[in-house]
């Protein structure tokens, strides 16, 4: 499985740019409260004649991807922290913004970097690489960003692709419709695997003080990892690469041996995972907001399932790609998907579990 893949680029019809409303949506609902959570918690520091000691404020959006919502995180994000300086009585003195934009190195940063707001107020550079990894210099980071990208893993847990192993994942590709639960035991454990890495390289670049804010997607409580609505919703596409196995357009090992790196967590699984963090590795984060908010899933129209389509395609196309070559005919495959989210929308299984939910986490670093 290849563990760097990209949301697909450029603008044209089936690219992420133009296929990921939903991502936008979700963070309009929480901007709010990510604003009111920066405003509460910014600690600006001070010499001892009352003057800001931070000429530049720097900021990270990780798992940046092309835009636009990029773009919307990053002018909410400023204004928030200029409304800050403002209020303390630092009009005069606002810092300048420089942002760095992270992703993947296979992510389409020219489109991205064409894309720049003509009215921006900051300086921008581009960062390539895993944010499970270190990307920026000791403390050197004052407000770091990051919207529904951490539930992507780093790999898909090697136990699921092994035959021999109790967690083989045979034909299906995520955790929801597992025969076995000790599939989802071993997404949960990588999750939380790569949460820790995540964490310590984000402990290690913020500045005393700094702020990270997360918003991801995740599952309401209480409820199994298996009830995930988003993870069913993908579960949809191995029923339509499950087809394509039983007609001969693709071979049984190929679709055997793919499994989607992504992992919906509950809020309280994020939560430990800091606390974790925080005590056995001194971390030092303390969790200043821990919020679920609920949303309907929309796939109550045809139009509503097209659009669905469309954002797994544009999510999900190069890895797919990636893993199964020229033999796979990716229009093929998503017009079946459609037939099948179609088909999971009106069965009884939707009906039970149809709650979405989105996790914002603000956590400060002492
Ligand atoms: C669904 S997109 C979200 C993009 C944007 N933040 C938004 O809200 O629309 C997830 C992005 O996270 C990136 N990503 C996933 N894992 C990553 C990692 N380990 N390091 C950097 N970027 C990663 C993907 O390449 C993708 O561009």
């Amino acid at each position: 499985m290849a563990d760097s893949f990209a949301m697909n680029g450029g603008d044209g019809l089936n690219s992420y740019k133009q296929n990921s409303k939903y991502q936008g949506e979700g963070f309009d609902e929480a901007k709010v409260l990510l604003r009111n959570s920066i405003r509460e918690k910014l600690t600006i520091h001070k010499n001892s004649n009352a003057t800001t000691v931070t000429p530049v404020f720097k900021i990270a959006d990780l798992g940046c991807s092309v835009g636009p919502n990029t773009f919307a995180c990053v002018r909410a994000l400023i204004e928030a922290v200029k409304l800050e300086f403002k209020a303390q009585g630092f009009e005069t003195q606002l810092p300048e913004f420089q942002v760095f934009f992270n992703d993947h190195v296979a992510n389409d940063f020219n489109t991205l970097f064409k894309a720049f707001p003509v009215d921006r107020t900051y300086m921008a550079a581009g960062v390539p690489g895993s944010f499970h990894g270190r990307l920026f210099p000791k403390a050197s980071m004052n407000l770091m960003h990051s919207s529904f990208a951490v539930q992507w893993l780093t790999r898909v847990p090697q136990e699921v692709t092994k035959e021999v192993s109790p967690a083989w994942n045979k034909g299906r590709i995520t955790y929801a419709r597992s025969e076995s639960s000790k599939v989802e035991e071993a997404y949960a454990a990588q999750f939380a695997r790569d949460m820790e890495a995540f964490f310590t390289a984000r402990s290690a670049e913020l500045a005393d003080d700094g702020l990270l804010a997360i918003l991801m997607p995740c599952r309401p409580e209480p409820s199994l990892p298996s009830e995930s609505t988003l993870m069913n919703i993908l579960e949809c596409l191995g029923d339509a690469l499950a087809d394509m196995v039983k007609e001969g357009l693709l071979s049984e090992a190929a679709v055997d041996s793919f499994n989607l790196p992504i992992y919906v967590p509950s809020a309280s699984e994020v939560e430990v995972v800091i606390l974790l963090g925080t005590k056995n590795k001194n971390l030092g984060f303390s969790i200043e907001r821990l919020e679920e908010m609920r949303f309907p899933a929309k796939l109550s129209s045809a139009e509503e399932v097209r659009v669905s389509c469309l954002h797994a395609r544009a999510a999900m196309e190069d890895i797919l790609c990636k893993h199964f070559g020229s033999d796979l005919n990716v229009d093929e495959l998503f017009k079946r998907y459609s037939d099948k989210l179609e088909e999971f929308s009106k069965s009884p299984r939707f009906a039970h579990i149809k709650n979405l939910a989105n996790l914002f986490v603000l956590v400060k670093r002492n």
